[in-house]
């Protein structure tokens, strides 16, 4: 694929405007591409949001943030990926809207592109088979918050060739500054196969009346010295998200362990999506 310059992000929503933003700071020119104008518009809100904390932090120049921004251009049309060397595919954790935005981007770029998705739990080999170019698509899986987690997942479906693996695990290294570990094309990959089922437990307790969920995370926290609690967590990967992948990986391995509690799906049907919609286990709504 040559030396990347042109990327483009399908989806701004908590990973995909992470990914944009990571991108554009590393000197890269960016399309974002979203559903609608509003979507952008959020996405872009959301970028420069965070690139100023970066600034207030002393991580970049006011130039620097400037540069980024200028480097990203925002789109409600994904025609608008046509010259991309490589797509980042961050659209929601639902199957039938992925297969849909592969089987498109597949006849809009150049024959040599490569697709990947952020997915945090559908097979790639699923999503490299709605596409004409299974060796160029690849999982590149990386986590919350994007400029501040270093870990990118890398999953080479069966059909991704050796330089398709090798192009995409150097750009999140070499250009993004991440650390690549490869992981099998099995839902979960190799972070969530052991996060879901500890987040799920959680979730069990606070339904069980076993705990609240702010014991539940000074314990974890305090106790196990971890930066965030499991209910303060799934709040932050979003309710929706953390139901959907614990739903690709029941169906995967029929394990109980996997399986959503119906208080999680209760959450969902509120609206309650955690952190990004206001409320979850706990209420971000005063600033918290
Ligand atoms: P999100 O709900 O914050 O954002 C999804 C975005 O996709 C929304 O802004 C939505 O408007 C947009 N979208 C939906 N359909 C679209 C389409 N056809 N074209 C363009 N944009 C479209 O979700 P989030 O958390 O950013 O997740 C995105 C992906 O990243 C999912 O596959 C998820 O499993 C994965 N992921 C999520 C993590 C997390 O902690 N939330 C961590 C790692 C991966």
């Amino acid at each position: 694929m040559g030396d990347i310059t042109r990327v483009g992000v399908i989806g701004a929503g908590l990973m995909g405007s992470g990914i944009a933003e990571v991108t554009a700071r590393a000197g890269l020119d960016v399309v974002v591409v979203e559903a609608d104008t509003a979507a952008a518009e959020a996405g872009r809100a959301r970028i420069e949001k965070s690139l100023g904390r970066g600034v207030d932090k002393g991580k970049l120049s006011a130039e620097e943030r400037d540069a980024a921004l200028a480097r990203l251009t925002f789109s409600t049309d994904l025609d608008a990926c046509a010259d991309r060397q490589l797509v980042i595919e961050a659209v929601a954790e639902n199957e039938a809207v992925k297969l849909d935005v592969f089987g498109r981007l597949d006849k809009i770029v150049e024959p040599a592109t490569v697709l990947a998705s952020n997915t945090s739990s559908l097979p790639i080999t699923r999503l490299a088979m709605a596409t004409e170019r299974p060796e160029r698509v690849v999982g590149l899986h990386f986590f919350n918050p994007v400029p501040v987690q270093k870990l990118v997942e890398l999953i080479p479906s069966l059909l991704t060739s050796d330089d398709t693996a090798a192009n995409a695990a150097a750009f999140a290294s070499d250009v993004l500054g991440k650390t690549v570990v490869r992981a099998p094309d099995r839902a979960g990959f190799v972070v969530n196969a052991l996060l879901i089922p500890y987040l799920l437990s959680a979730i069990r307790m606070v339904e069980a009346g076993h705990a609240t969920p702010e014991d539940i995370d000074n314990g974890m926290v305090l106790g196990c010295a971890h930066p965030m609690g499991p209910l303060r967590l799934a709040d932050l990967v979003g309710l929706d998200t953390t139901k959907a992948v614990a739903e690709s990986m029941y169906e995967e391995y029929k394990e109980p362990l996997y399986a959503p509690p119906p208080l999680l799906q209760r959450m969902v049907e509120a609206g309650l999506y955690g952190r990004k919609s206001g409320r979850g286990f706990y209420d971000y709504t005063r600033g918290e």
